[in-house]
C-alpha cells in the first residue's frame, strides 16, 4: 500500500505548508514557502485527476521510453525480472491463495500509477522524466495489462475514461462502526481466569526455530523435564551454539548491524548455505576473496577486467567499492548508489564476514 501512504503523506504536508505562514509569524522563524516552492514540490495527483499536467503520450513512445528506463528491473513487457516487481499480469488471480498484485490486477485509480512513476521511478533516478513521457509509460503499462490496444493514447483530458478492472475492489474503511460492538474497554470484573498458566512455548512448538538442531534439542529437554524448571534454567544453561562460537573473532554488534544495513543488498544479493546468485553474485566469502568470481555469475565488463588484474577484496578495496560503485568502477552492473555512513560499511562488512 506504500503508493498510497505516498499520497495520503503528500497531503499532510500540503496542510502543513499551508499552515506554515501563521506559525512563520507566532514563533518568528523561517520564511512562508513561495508559491513556486510549493508548486515544484507539490506533485500529488489525485484519483479525479487533479494535479495531472497537460500533455500526452502514446503506446508506442511508452514502449521506448519503458525499454530505455525501466525493462533492466521491470522486464521489456512489465513482466518483472527475477524480484523486481511486477508491473503487469495477475488478472483473476485477488481471490488465489497467492494473489499477484500488479497495477493491472490490483490498483483501483489509475491516478495512482501516474503519480508512482513520476515521483519515483526510475528507481534511483526519480523525477528525471518529463510529463508526456510519464504519460506514454502509463499507456505502455495499461497495453502491457491488456487495457488498452497499440494505438491507445493516454492525455490528461481521457484520463479519467480508462476503467481499471479492480477500481470496484475496495472499500471504505467502517470498522470502527461495524465492528464497534467487539471492542470494550471494560477490564473482566467477575468470573475472569484465576490464574493465567503456560501451557505451551513457542519455541516448543517450533513456531521459531533458531537453528535446526537446537529447537530439537530443547523439545528433548524440555519433554524430559516439567516445563516451569526448563523456562528458569535454559537461558543460563544454553550452550552458544555452533555458528555463535565461530562468529566469536566478530564483534556480534556489528554483525547485527550489518545485517539491517545488508537489507539494501538484498533485493540483488543472497548470502549463506542456500544462497544463489541473482542481480547479483552470492556474496559467501566475499571478503578477501578475488573479485568476479564467482560460478555462473556473468559479469560486466569492467568487473571482469579488474578480475584478471587481481584485484582482491580487501576490507579497503571493498569500503572504496560500496561507498560509491559507480564511481570507484565506471560501467559496474551494480545499479547501487553507495552506502554513505562510514560505520555502515564497516557493519555490513563485518556481516559479510561472518558467511
Ligand atoms: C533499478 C531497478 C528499477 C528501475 C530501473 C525501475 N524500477 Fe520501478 N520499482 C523498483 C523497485 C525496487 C520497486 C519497489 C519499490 C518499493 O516497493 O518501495 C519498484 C516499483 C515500481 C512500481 C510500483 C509497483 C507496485 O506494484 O508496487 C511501478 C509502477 C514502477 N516501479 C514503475 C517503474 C517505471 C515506469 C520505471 C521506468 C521509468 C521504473 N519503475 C524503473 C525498481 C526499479
Ligand atoms: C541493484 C542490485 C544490487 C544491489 C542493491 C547491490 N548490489 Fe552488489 N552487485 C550487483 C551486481 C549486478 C554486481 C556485479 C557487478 C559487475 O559485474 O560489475 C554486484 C557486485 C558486488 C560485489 C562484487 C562481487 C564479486 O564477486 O566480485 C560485492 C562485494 C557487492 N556487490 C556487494 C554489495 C553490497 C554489500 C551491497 C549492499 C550494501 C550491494 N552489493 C548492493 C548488484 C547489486
Amino acid at each position: 500500500m506504500s503508493k498510497f501512504l505516498n499520497l495520503v503523506a503528500g497531503t499532510a504536508l500540503a496542510s502543513t505548508l499551508i499552515a506554515a505562514p501563521a506559525l512563520a509569524e507566532k514563533y518568528g522563524l523561517g520564511r512562508p514557502a513561495t508559491a513556486d516552492e510549493i508548486a515544484a514540490w507539490d506533485l500529488d495527483v489525485a484519483p479525479d485527476g487533479t494535479g495531472l499536467p497537460v500533455g500526452s503520450g502514446d503506446v508506442f513512445t511508452g514502449e521506448e521510453v519503458f525499454a530505455d528506463n525501466c525493462a533492466i528491473c521491470h522486464g521489456d513487457f512489465a513482466e518483472g525480472v527475477d524480484n523486481w516487481p511486477k508491473l503487469a499480469g495477475g488478472a483473476d488471480t485477488l481471490d488465489h491463495e497467492d494473489p499477484l498484485k500488479t497495477v493491472g490486477s490490483y490498483w483501483p485509480y489509475l491516478s495512482t500509477t501516474w503519480d508512482y512513476v513520476n515521483r519515483s521511478m526510475p528507481f534511483g533516478a526519480a523525477q528525471t522524466l518529463s510529463p508526456d513521457d510519464v504519460y506514454a509509460i502509463v499507456a505502455y503499462i495499461l497495453y502491457s495489462n491488456d487495457l488498452v490496444d497499440d494505438e491507445f493514447v493516454l492525455s490528461n483530458e481521457n484520463f479519467l475514461d480508462v476503467e481499471m478492472p479492480n477500481a470496484g475492489g475496495f472499500i471504505i474503511d467502517d470498522r470502527e462502526t461495524s465492528e464497534a460492538h467487539f471492542w470494550t474497554d471494560a477490564p473482566c470484573m467477575e468470573n475472569c481466569k484465576d490464574s493465567v498458566e503456560i501451557t505451551m512455548r513457542a519455541l516448543v512448538l517450533d513456531v521459531t526455530p533458531e537453528e535446526e538442531g537446537a529447537a530439537e534439542a530443547k523439545v528433548e529437554e524440555t519433554a524430559a523435564e516439567p516445563v516451569e524448571e526448563a523456562k528458569v534454567e535454559e537461558p543460563a544453561a544454553e550452550p552458544a551454539a555452533e555458528p555463535v562460537v565461530e562468529l566469536a573473532a566478530l564483534d556480534p554488534e556489528m554483525v547485527k548491524k550489518g545485517e539491517k544495513v545488508f537489507k539494501k543488498c538484498k533485493s540483488c544479493h543472497q548470502v549463506g548455505d542456500s544462497a544463489k546468485n541473482k542481480t547479483g553474485p552470492i556474496l559467501n566469502g566475499i571478503v578477501g576473496a578475488s573479485a568476479g568470481a564467482v560460478d555462473g555469475f556473468k559479469y560486466s565488463k569492467p568487473m571482469k577486467a579488474a578480475a584478471s588484474g587481481g584485484l582482491v577484496w580487501s576490507e579497503d578495496e571493498l569500503s572504496a567499492f560500496l561507498s560509491r560503485p559507480k564511481k570507484y568502477m565506471k560501467g559496474t552492473k551494480m545499479s547501487f548508489s553507495g552506502l554513505k555512513k562510514e560505520t555502515d560499511i564497516e557493519a555490513v562488512i563485518t556481516y559479510l564476514k561472518s558467511y
